[in-house]
């Protein structure tokens, strides 16, 4: 290649590497310096509201440094091509791509997949995600995106691995070594993007980019440990987060990306903004212009600029003007280049493009089969009265399946769903019933509802909304006929099944809501059903937690399927006819009505705290209690039930107190005293009773899941040590502090056996 950048053998040299790289930055102009800290968007996928249409010749001239957003073979490879064969160095893009959950084989939707509460789900998804992604050319994804959250209007809540710390840390570490595998220079392997740091998660009211205000104990207790483990699991890149923290845009924030990421964690990958990022410091408020805004971002850590040009219109300017340092762009630079070279790309920059691989590794039996497994892992079994799951196959000739999601593969892959196809490949559920059930059972189908907003002449209701507006809105007349062939349908069968929810895009970035009701015309569809008296089973597609409490009071049993993915028909239909038994727990709290939120289970205890037990409810009143409805949650964090009967032994402690440099056992016996197999959640949490800052009143320290043969008795065990007790105290020193405890354990945050224990110096 002569002058091009290119090595023949890479891989683990450092010492080769840095003199590579030393060598390739000696010939870069400042400009071709500055062309790697840009990245790029495509046309293939619209994830932000710029795209600068010049991109595949700034990628020739050396401007740009990596792209996004155009993820097949034929969109990708001319853009490598034009890099390598056309611009000065011929140094190689980085493709990325929002791999999120699965490239074309759709596994879950990511809060679905966390509702797994199994690590190897995760892992696994996120490890065929890069199988695939990588064969068509994509090296890089902007996952895993490890916001806690507390919102449920928020709609990126779909893509977030839930509100507590523990498990959000776990998961985003398996998702990390899913994408990751142990070796970047592998083929099959993707970097991946610890994603958004920081705060992002508690946008104001739920609202999208709004801003945070968050303390600095719950900063580094809820926000931080994810992306603290991830940096030690060795994640590839970071990304900043829309949100002002505090004051200071996070996207602008030296404290985040240098003092903290850098200096204090040692993160040595790179930074990438979110889109646009940079130039949103001007509106924030926080730059004058996008030059000052490119200075300030630049200068806090943010190594490249996603979209929104500002570095490359203005850093060579900066860099003249001496308000960015050369050494700093090289550093930068150089963190890039070395991505590149752990990737692999300078020995072959098309060494993921793989045709070969592509047609046997993209959507493979294999894959599908793994997809199929892990949504029936996720999906949440949250009621089940009167036995009506799962189906009773011998007493049922005639099932009336109805809803807005019955018919429907479009939705079924969720929001952010990669390269998935919508149209041909998902599995509905119909078409997973109809397989599984052939000709033993009728099924009677009517869609009637639809999930958009019924639209009435001349309605300007706010409900109306933006995205419904010209689009999927209905009249009343069809809308009447719709629930008049469901009643039809129903009346000829022995079981409802309701197949209901939300269409995919109403969650994802960009789509909160005031209102997590089921919208559209699902309730009044639900409401004539009911007066049939048939059993109605309520099967909930959504990514986020739904308002529940009209469906809890009248539908006999609910499976939250999330967004089950490409072979989520199958999957569900799976657990519908009891040939598997739920397993998922919610990751999320679900509250009665929006007006309870934020409602989370690791909440703190109050001055007041109210018991809902105490007869005497008078001594209640002046209490932190809603007059209009319960403190409670309608379904609490961890809650999810099974066909299996799980019955729990005493909880038992090896002793009433644990040492500073000791082990405390906690163990309890659990039987499957139920008919079905199936398996369990064990949970254990804790509480510190007075803390030199206040303590939740209940954090999650430990789970397990376990498979259980009918009839079977397994003794499970955790082992409790000081470090799971520590937290930041009052002077944000990281440890424990010794004194009174309980141990929690049991099936669901609500519902635990407590003990007390010591914890003693
Ligand atoms: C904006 C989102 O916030 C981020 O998560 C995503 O990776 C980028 N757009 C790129 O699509």
């Amino acid at each position: 290649m002569g002058e091009k950048a290119s090595v023949a053998v890479w891989k683990d040299d450092k010492a080769k590497m840095d003199a590579f790289i030393t060598d390739l930055m000696a010939k870069m102009t400042l400009d071709e310096k500055i062309g790697q800290l840009d990245l790029q968007s495509g046309i293939m996928a619209n994830t932000g509201s710029l795209v600068n249409y010049e991109y595949e010749d700034w990628v020739a001239e050396g401007k740009v440094g990596s792209i996004f957003n155009n993820f097949t073979y034929e969109r990708a490879y001319p853009l490598q091509k034009r890099a390598v064969e056309e611009s000065r160095l011929g140094i190689p893009i980085i493709i990325g791509h929002d791999i999120i959950h699965g490239h074309k084989t759709i596994f879950p939707q990511s809060l679905g997949e966390v509702a797994s509460w199994d690590l190897e789900v995760a892992r696994l998804g996120a490890e065929i995600a890069a199988k695939e992604a990588t064969a068509d050319g994509i090296m890089w994804t902007f996952a895993p995106m490890a916001d806690l959250v507390r919102d449920p209007r928020w709609g990126r809540v779909s893509e977030a691995p839930g509100e507590d710390v523990y498990l959000a840390t776990k998961m985003s570490v398996a998702r990390v070594q899913g994408f990751q595998g142990d070796d970047l220079a592998s083929p099959t392997t993707m970097a991946a993007t610890a994603k958004h740091f920081v705060g992002y998660g508690l946008s104001q009211g739920g609202r999208d980019y709004h801003s945070t205000d968050i303390s600095e104990h719950e900063l580094w207790t809820q926000q931080m440990p994810p992306f603290k483990a991830m940096v030690d699991a060795g994640v590839a890149t970071f990304m900043t987060s829309f949100n002002d923290l505090n004051g200071i845009p996070a996207s602008g924030s030296k404290y985040l990306l240098t003092d903290v990421l850098r200096d204090q964690w040692g993160f040595e990958g790179f930074v990438v903004t979110d889109y646009t990022a940079v130039n949103e410091l001007v509106p924030h408020g926080y730059a004058r212009d996008d030059k000052h805004a490119a200075e300030i971002a630049f200068n806090a850590g943010a190594d490249m600029d996603m979209v929104g040009k500002s570095y490359m219109d203005y850093m060579a300017e900066l860099v003249e003007e001496g308000k960015v340092s050369m050494e700093k762009i090289d550093h930068s630079v150089r963190l890039i280049l070395e991505m590149k070279w752990r990737l692999g790309l300078f020995e072959d920059p098309y060494r993921y493009f793989d045709k070969e691989r592509a047609d046997r590794d993209i959507l493979t039996a294999e894959n599908l089969e793994l997809a199929r497994d892990a949504a029936r892992k996720s999906a949440v079994l949250l009621k089940n009265d009167n036995a009506a799951l799962p189906l009773a196959l011998d007493d049922i000739n005639s099932i009336a399946l109805i809803g807005p999601l019955a018919d429907n593969k479009k939705d079924m892959i969720g929001n952010w769903a990669g390269a998935g196809d919508r149209r041909k490949q998902p599995v509905s559920l119909k078409e997973g019933l109809e397989a599984r059930l052939g000709d033993n059972v009728t099924i009677n189908y009517a869609q009637g509802a639809t999930y958009a907003h019924l639209h009435a002449e001349g309605d300007t209701s706010p409900h109306v909304g933006i995205r419904s507006v010209g689009r999927d809105v209905i009249g009343k007349p069809a809308h009447a006929k719709m629930i008049k062939e469901a009643v039809k349908a129903a009346k000829k069968s022995d079981v409802i099944v309701l197949a209901i929810g939300e269409e995919q895009r109403m969650s994802g970035e960009a789509a909160s809501r005031v209102e997590i009701t089921l919208p559209g015309t699902q309730r009044e569809l639900m409401e004539e059903l009911k007066k049939l008296g048939k059993p109605m089973v309520g099967v909930l597609f959504s990514g986020r937690p739904n308002d529940l409490s009209w469906e809890h009071q009248n539908l006999d049993a609910i499976l939250h399927a999330w967004y089950p993915g490409t072979s989520g028909g199958h999957a569900i239909s799976d657990l519908l006819v009891g040939d598997f038994s739920p397993s998922g727990k919610l990751p999320m709290t679900f509250p009665r009505s929006v007006g309870q939120i934020p409602l989370y289970y690791n909440m703190k205890n109050t001055g007041r705290p109210y018991n809902a037990e105490n007869p005497n409810q008078r001594q209640e009143h002046y209490k932190s209690r809603y007059d209009d409805s319960p403190n409670s949650p309608l379904y609490a964090f961890g809650h999810g039930l099974s066909y299996a009967d799980f019955q729990y032994g005493e909880v038992k402690l090896s002793s009433d107190h644990l040492k500073m440099d000791g082990e405390l056992t906690v163990s309890v016996d659990v039987t499957n005293a139920g008919k079905h197999a199936g398996e369990e959640v064990v949970q254990l949490y804790t509480r510190q009773m007075v803390g030199s800052v206040t303590r939740p009143v209940q954090e999650l320290k430990g789970f397990q899941k376990v498979n259980f043969a009918a009839g079977e008795t397994k003794t499970i065990t955790f082992t409790l040590t000081a470090e799971d007790l520590s937290f930041y105290r009052a002077d944000m020193s990281w440890g424990a502090e010794a004194g009174d405890f309980q141990v929690m354990v049991g099936t669901a945050s609500d519902n635990v056996q407590r003990l007390p224990f010591k914890l003693v110096d």
